[in-house]
């Protein structure tokens, strides 16, 4: 284990709230502050545009960010791209996969918007869509993705880890199955990256997308796209940095993942990244997930033992904990939350409108649990809920 106590001195806002709110977003460490700091205030230049000694350092940290990501998930440094978010990675695939009319694509009732919507709007170019439901607690058998499989089906699109349940689906299993039947797979990693370990060398996805500024602790603005075949995706975007040679009769294309990365990129926010991932990497995702683990679970154990509290999810949960306190609106429980005890924690549909339906309820309230969270927190939150419920009995 490691001493949650300390680590918390590197984020500061921790010592003015509880915030349960980690999978919206995480607090990102000084180290990877300061990393930024030093980025703008030493050496501040564009990336890969000029021969002076300041591009030439922001150049080098930003391509080192690249290494220090690549290698934290075991993926080929020139297949990790740099993206603004987990969306815009998810929506490079959708726009850039050689689609043809009559193809299928396969996905989960469980999806976030991001990882549902781009493949929605395929069905404009004559894509079909399959979406597969889950058990109640959020789990989708693979056999179901797996019989969902027809002739026609290019790709599954399926998350690691639910946003709106917190149920871990067996990704290993679903991109065997759909190697088998040569079907290319994308795992969206957004819940999952930082919070347990990640192999994509060994997991072989086709695509994998995670956001920088969750499990991995790095600031808005970054996010991370792996292409197996970056051959395969056309760039979504056309401009500076990408290409290799342009004349009247056309341009060359760069090779990844310059191909990928138009224009200016997110300097500063990669560079924070890379150090975030360092900060992650120094106390171990295994402790990490242990102890985020050891704390999500309790908490939805002692919530779901609370008359008029519903927990959501399966027992063997990830950080997620959704809950209701029954006759309540979930905005209002969140609400109460911080005014009375400073607890932030989100409410909503969480940019999963199907998922929720699916539960059957208005939307929920979610505590999502990050390495610098402790028991105490858990302490405070399952006693305010409980006093929340006993106020509407
Ligand atoms: C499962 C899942 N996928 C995708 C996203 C989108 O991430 P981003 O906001 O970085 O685009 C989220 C964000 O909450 C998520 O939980």
């Amino acid at each position: 284990m490691y001493d949650v106590h300390s680590i918390r001195e590197d984020f500061p806002v921790l010592k003015e709230v509880i915030y349960l709110d980690n999978a919206a977003t995480t607090q990102t460490p000084v180290p990877a502050v300061r990393a930024m700091e030093e980025y703008f205030f030493r050496y501040a230049a564009n990336h890969g545009r000029g021969a002076h000694r300041l591009a030439r350092e922001t150049t080098n940290h930003y391509e080192d960010a690249r290494e220090t990501v690549a290698n934290f998930l075991n993926a080929d440094v020139k297949k990790t791209i740099f993206t603004g978010n987990a969306t815009e990675s998810v929506n490079t695939v959708a726009r850039g996969f050689p689609w043809e009319e009559g193809d299928h694509i396969i996905v989960t009732l469980v999806e976030h918007h991001s990882n549902l919507l781009p493949w929605m709007r395929l069905r404009e170019h004559g894509v079909d869509l399959t979406i597969v439901r889950p058990d109640i607690t959020g789990v989708v058998d693979p056999e179901d993705i797996s019989s969902a499989i027809t002739g026609r089906t290019r790709l599954i699109a399926v998350t690691q880890v639910s946003n709106v349940f917190g149920s871990v689906q067996d990704v290993g299993r679903i991109v065997k199955a759909a190697h088998r039947e040569d079907v290319r797979v994308l795992v969206d990693g957004s819940q999952s990256t930082g919070h347990m370990p990640v192999d994509i060398g060994s997991l072989d996805p086709d695509f994998f997308v995670a956001p920088g500024h969750k499990g991995l602790l790095g600031p808005q603005g970054t996010g991370i796209l792996y292409i197996r075949e970056p051959d395969m995706i056309e760039p979504m975007f056309l401009g500076g940095g990408m290409v290799r040679a342009v004349s009247d009769s056309g341009y060359e294309i760069e090779a990844s993942p310059a191909k990928f990365e138009a224009g200016t990129p997110n300097m500063p926010g990669v560079i924070g990244l890379g150090r975030a991932v360092e900060y992650v990497k120094g106390i171990g995702v295994k402790k990490i997930e242990k102890h985020e683990l050891m704390l999500a679970r309790d908490a939805a154990r002692r919530l779901a033992a609370i008359e008029g509290v519903e927990v959501y999810g399966p027992t063997d949960r990830s950080s997620v904990v959704p809950f209701n306190v029954t006759g309540m609106n979930a905005h209002d429980v969140a609400m109460i939350l911080d005014q009375t005890k400073k607890i932030c924690v989100r409410s909503g549909y969480h940019c999963a409108i199907p998922g929720i339906d699916f539960l059957g309820v208005d939307g929920t309230v979610r505590a999502s649990f990050a390495l610098y969270n402790t028991q105490e927190e858990v302490n405070k939150l399952v006693e305010t809920v409980l006093n929340i419920a006993a106020f509407v009995a």
